[in-house]
């Protein structure tokens, strides 16, 4: 085995602790890496995006600075700046320049992780390409700044939020490789949830798992609830609880209900939803926990 080849692999291993399944989308953003190419996880809300670059830039064990998108992350603060006292002091040069996120980690080969990029305005996205491919920035009075080896990019995108974003340029979706991920199975989603709140009620955990399932695809939503839903609802439960269902009703309303969102063609509240999803979910569980509400 190649040198390379073997750290992907202890990479991959080291990430598999904290990640679970998604064991094609993480070999194909470690061999982008490798070549040093930029890659941006796309994906609808809660499918594990920010984990996913998080996890991976962490365990490449190199420096790494995140920044999350904003309207107020401007091209400036992503680069650098000048401080003005030292600037009257000694001038303008590499000395005075604060170095932002993006030049810190081209100067230190390191990892850029740029959370929901598509919140930022596009003249920040702009001044980000050349870092892309060429591997260098602009600053004022200094000139290019050249990044060294081993340095790259991570963003995160969710095409479907619309609200404070701006569209990506298209020179930006031609520099980066893409990786799509969706809603994971059933199986991983207890997995999850069972990782993320260290709960060894696993009766709670597949019931909280089951109802994010009926949502996703339910023919009178249009938007479902997450992963992150579950977690939520798992964390309301003490260990080995009793589960009585209108509490549990009550507890998912506060999780789902405006996770969820009904068609316009539905004639339902998005509690109407929950409540007949609840009972569907429960009346698929015989366990003695369990107290079902009187008709
Ligand atoms: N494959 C996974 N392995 C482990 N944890 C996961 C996985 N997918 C999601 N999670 C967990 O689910 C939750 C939601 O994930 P995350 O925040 O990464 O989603 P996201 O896609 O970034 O969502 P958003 O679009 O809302 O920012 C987090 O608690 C995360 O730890
Ligand atoms: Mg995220």
């Amino acid at each position: 085995m190649s040198e390379t080849n073997q750290v992907s692999k202890n990479v991959l291993n080291r990430i598999s602790q904290l990640i679970v399944g998604r064991k094609k989308e993480l070999q194909l953003m470690i061999r982008a890496i490798s070549k040093g190419l930029p890659i941006i996880i796309e994906g609808s809300v809660g499918t594990g995006k920010t984990e996913m670059a998080k996890v991976l830039a962490q365990s490449l064990e190199r420096p790494f600075v995140r920044v999350d998108g904003d309207d107020n992350l401007t091209s400036i603060k992503l680069k650098g700046w000048y401080d003005p006292p030292l600037v009257l002091e000694k001038g303008f040069s590499r000395e005075t320049f604060i170095p932002g996120p993006l030049t810190h980690a081209m100067e230190n080969g390191g990892i850029f992780f740029y959370n929901e990029v598509n919140r930022a305005p596009s003249e920040t996205i702009n001044a980000v390409l050349t870092a892309l491919d060429e591997k260098l920035i602009t600053i004022p009075q200094i000139g290019e700044i050249v990044a060294k080896d081993g340095f790259i990019s991570i963003f995160t995108y969710n095409p479907e939020d619309t609200v404070a974003t701006n569209p990506l340029p298209k020179a930006f979706y031609d520099r980066c490789i893409w990786i799509h991920v969706s809603h994971q199975t059933f199986e991983e989603m207890k997995e999850i949830v069972f990782l993320r709140t260290n709960s060894s009620d696993r009766l709670i955990i597949a019931i909280s798992c089951e109802i994010v399932q009926a949502t996703i695809n339910h023919p009178e939503l249009e938007m479902s609830s997450t992963v992150r839903g579950a977690i939520h609802l798992v964390e309301l439960y003490e260990n080995q609880e009793i589960i009585e269902e209108q509490t549990l009703i009550e507890r998912v309303i506060a999780v789902h209900s405006r996770k969820i969102r009904c068609k316009t063609t539905s004639s339902k509240t998005e509690s109407e939803i929950i409540e007949e999803i609840v009972s569907k979910v429960l009346s698929r569980y015989e366990d003695d926990r369990i107290i079902r509400k009187k008709e």
